[in-house]
């Protein structure tokens, strides 16, 4: 890939990874907008109560993702090695605290990640698991109707550039970033398969090194969460100027659904 640090994967598995980034935040303008703060938490960040976000799903290699059906996981091609079986992943479900002894832990089967991924676009890959995981799924964007708007983001990733990974799910709230200010950023997106997301002038809220895979998602005309992207990469985290890049789940959506069918769900 291009950029070598864009899609640092697995932060968690691969140690203390200096690399770019803080992450996750708030969901309130104020913390967004006045930088670190001594909280015991994420910068201008809250935890996500129990329950709120039960399709989430934490990867035992380092990412996120979210619960497509019972059974497979959606989360970034840049977080699994390939295609094929795969017994090594484990996912944690059904808990914000990792810890918890009520978490709900299940091992892959087998892995598809995105035709065609290289490193740059397409980051999506499925994950099926051994048994189903009895939590609400999370139901994908069929269309660009929803690439508008305020975005949630959650994860148990870095809380701030270069940090460590988290016990408890973190959530923000991220605005979109239309594609000619996002391209400006970055001349590597791929604007019909990344939209971006973040705090463009300011910076200060963002998804980071640990959260990607997971759900970048909103509610929908029915006051349901739908899901319009999968974090996939920035520069850093949360810096201003750089906001977070997601794989475009509306471009994918046709294929997600024919990769799951294959997976038999
Ligand atoms: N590539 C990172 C990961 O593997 C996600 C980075 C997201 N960065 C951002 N600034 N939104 O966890």
């Amino acid at each position: 890939m291009r950029n070598p640090l864009k899609h640092l994967k697995r932060a968690s598995a691969l140690g203390a990874v200096a690399l770019a980034a803080f992450s996750l935040t708030p969901g309130t303008a104020s913390a967004a907008t006045t930088g670190p703060e001594p909280s015991p938490s994420v910068v201008g960040g809250t935890r996500a109560a129990q329950g709120e976000f039960p399709f989430m799903v934490r990867l035992s290699m380092g990412c996120g993702g979210a619960l497509y059906t019972q059974d497979i996981v959606l989360t970034a091609a840049h977080c699994v090695d390939g295609s094929g079986r795969d017994n090594s992943i484990t996912a944690t479900a059904g808990v914000v605290d990792l810890q918890s002894s009520s978490a709900i832990k299940v091992k892959s089967t087998e892995v598809l990640q995105a035709p065609g991924y290289n490193g740059t676009g397409k980051d999506w890959a499925l994950i099926k698991l051994a048994k189903p995981i009895n939590q609400p799924t999370l139901k994908i964007a069929e269309n660009t109707n929803y690439n508008k708007g305020n975005f949630t983001v959650a994860g148990w990733g870095a809380a701030v550039e270069g940090g460590g990974q988290q016990r408890y799910l973190l959530k923000a709230t991220v605005p979109f970033v239309d594609d000619a200010t996002c391209k400006a950023a970055y001349s590597e997106l791929v604007t019909g398969e990344e939209i971006c997301a973040g705090n463009v002038e300011k910076g200060g809220v963002d998804t980071c090194q640990g959260d990607s895979g997971g759900p970048m998602f909103r509610k929908d005309d029915s006051g349901q969460w739908i899901q319009v992207g999968i974090v996939s990469w920035g520069d850093g985290c949360a810096r201003p100027g750089k906001p977070g890049v997601y794989t475009e789940v509306s471009t994918f959506a046709k294929d997600i659904k024919a990769g799951a069918a294959q997976l038999g769900g």
